[in-house]
């Protein structure tokens, strides 16, 4: 934000005109005095006017309209005669008037399909089911001046959808978020809302909430995102195809990161999630060398050098929100040396079991399993744990240097339906539309003393997105190499390019 156009701290911030700030929740919240523009009433009243009217008619529903309309109405009838908040969450300060990107919360998106931040959803009772209504923050007033003079402004962080535009997008009924705190301090009722993202709703329900119901609310929300439909399926898979271009790109550049560091790979792959969709789904994890043992490297400001493995791990998240979550292990100059391939054709070989035991009705711990035994036998058929191997799993040797679960539910969030129960989930049986990572691995820390040393500093991951289908699964990542001769093939014909 260009600091020059920013004049001398004002007598007086503009006041908010009397009508609004009677229905207003909040005053508007006005940028610091220090760096706040003067305004002199001739410039108030002149900025008031004169200004186009730009409301958009006549807009098409979100493409998931449908979707979030089926989504609210299970959990409407899961939760009968009682009010449901669901908000987006507010901005987060990172200092003085700069604010973290915003990113809305994972259920008031997957209710609404839309990411407004200060957003709130909100089901109120009725017979025979819920009204939901959208609260949202309207267009900025121009009368008291908040879309110039307010640091969220419209001027200043961009135009917002009006209330009727939203109606038309999202299919619901918007209401101005600004008096939606007193109202639900002055509704009766059971209420139920979800934590953690909005303060100020959750101090206008104080005492209307408890810690307990809200959690089933949380979990209710966690467990209903486990079968995906087919629109998040769809957006699944453009995340993948996302990431799959982002490990092309990686590879490509493999030459500047060498003379660089992880930090050029962690920015090629944040281009093109950045320019194909809204984001990472999670902190890049660019792991070169010894690095590839930390499980989430995430610093990645390390050396890239040849003869080392890189461990990418890595995942575009759609503009819906939807992320991938993959992960390769690549011999830096393009050809893994033999113990390297030793160590990711073993790692291969458990990932191939885990994929083959993701069907429907097997339990959600079967790919686990699958996996962690190839591993087993393979740490103990190189002599690194004495057999036998159902000893070595009983006692769970093998984690030494297995160290993670085998995978995780994949979603809107990267390790989505984290609340759900334990019955619902790892204790659970896979059914189609679930899509789970597959992710076994091996990790030789470099300071390891019980191991030969040429293992110390070797770590490899294969990770990928696997969708239950009604006959076994569909492996969304596939178009991403996995076996060692071909992961090296596709990598030539990158790297000549
Ligand atoms: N990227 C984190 C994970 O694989 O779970
Ligand atoms: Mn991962
Ligand atoms: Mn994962």
């Amino acid at each position: 934000m260009a600091d020059e156009l920013i004049p001398e701290p004002p007598d007086t911030p503009a006041a908010p005109d009397t009508e609004t700030q009677e229905t207003a929740a909040e005053p508007i919240k006005t940028r610091k005095n220090g760096l706040y523009p003067g305004v002199s009433d001739e410039l108030a009243q002149n900025m008031k006017s004169g200004w186009a009217d730009t409301e958009l008619h006549g807009l098409a529903p979100i493409p998931q309209a449908a979707e979030t309309a089926a989504r609210r109405a299970a959990l409407s009838a899961r939760f009968p005669g009682e009010r449901l908040v669901i908000p987006a969450g507010n901005l987060k300060t990172r200092s003085n008037d700069t604010e973290y990107p915003f990113r809305a919360s994972t259920e008031y998106v997957y209710l609404t399909g839309d990411q407004t931040q200060d957003g709130v959803l909100v089901l109120e009772p009725k017979t025979g089911g819920h009204e939901a209504t959208i609260h949202l923050l309207p267009r900025s007033d121009r009368e008291n001046g908040e879309f110039w003079l307010s640091g969220q402004g419209e001027l200043w962080v961009g135009r917002r959808h009006s209330l009727a535009e939203a109606e038309q997008l999202l299919g619901l009924p918007a209401k101005d978020v600004r008096k939606l705190p007193a109202a639900l301090k002055e509704a009766t009722g059971p209420v139920r809302a979800v934590r953690g993202h909005d303060a100020g709703i959750e101090a206008a329900l104080t005492d209307k909430v408890t810690a307990e119901r809200d959690e089933e609310l949380r979990v209710h929300l966690s467990e209903a995102r486990a079968v995906k439909d087919a629109f998040e399926v769809g957006e699944l898979q453009k995340a993948v195809d996302s990431t799959v271009r982002g490990f092309e790109d990686v590879v490509k550049v493999l030459d500047k990161a060498e003379a660089t560091s992880e930090r050029y790979i962690e920015g090629t792959f944040f281009l093109r999630a950045r320019v194909e969709g809204n984001d990472i789904g999670y902190g890049s994890i660019c792991a070169a060398g010894p690095h590839a043992t930390t499980l989430h490297w995430v610093r990645n400001d390390g050396d890239v050098r040849s003869g080392d493995l890189l461990l990418l791990d890595a995942g575009v998240e759609t503009h819906t929100l939807y992320t991938a979550d993959v992960t390769r292990t690549l011999p830096v100059n393009g050809r893994y040396s033999e113990l390297q391939r030793k160590i990711y054709d073993a790692v291969y070989e458990a990932q191939e079991a885990g994929i083959a035991a993701v069907k429907p009705g097997a339990k959600y711990r079967d790919f686990h399993d699958a996996a962690q035994r190839v591993l087993a036998e393979k740490l103990v058929e190189w002599g690194l744990l004495e057999g036998p191997v159902e000893k070595v799993l009983a006692l769970g040797l093998q984690r030494r240097w297995t160290l993670h679960g085998t995978g995780h539910m994949l979603g809107l969030d990267v390790h989505d339906c984290a609340a759900a129960r334990r019955e619902a989930y790892v204790d659970g049986t896979l059914e189609p539309g679930m899509c789970l990572t597959v992710e076994p691995g091996l990790y030789f820390q470099a300071d390891d003393l019980t191991v030969p040393e040429e293992y110390r500093g070797i770590g490899v991951r294969i990770e990928d997105d696997i969708l239950v289908t009604e006959d076994g699964n569909r492996n969304l990542s596939a178009g991403l190499p996995r076996r060692s001769d071909e992961v090296e093939a596709w990598m030539a014909t990158l790297m000549q390019s």
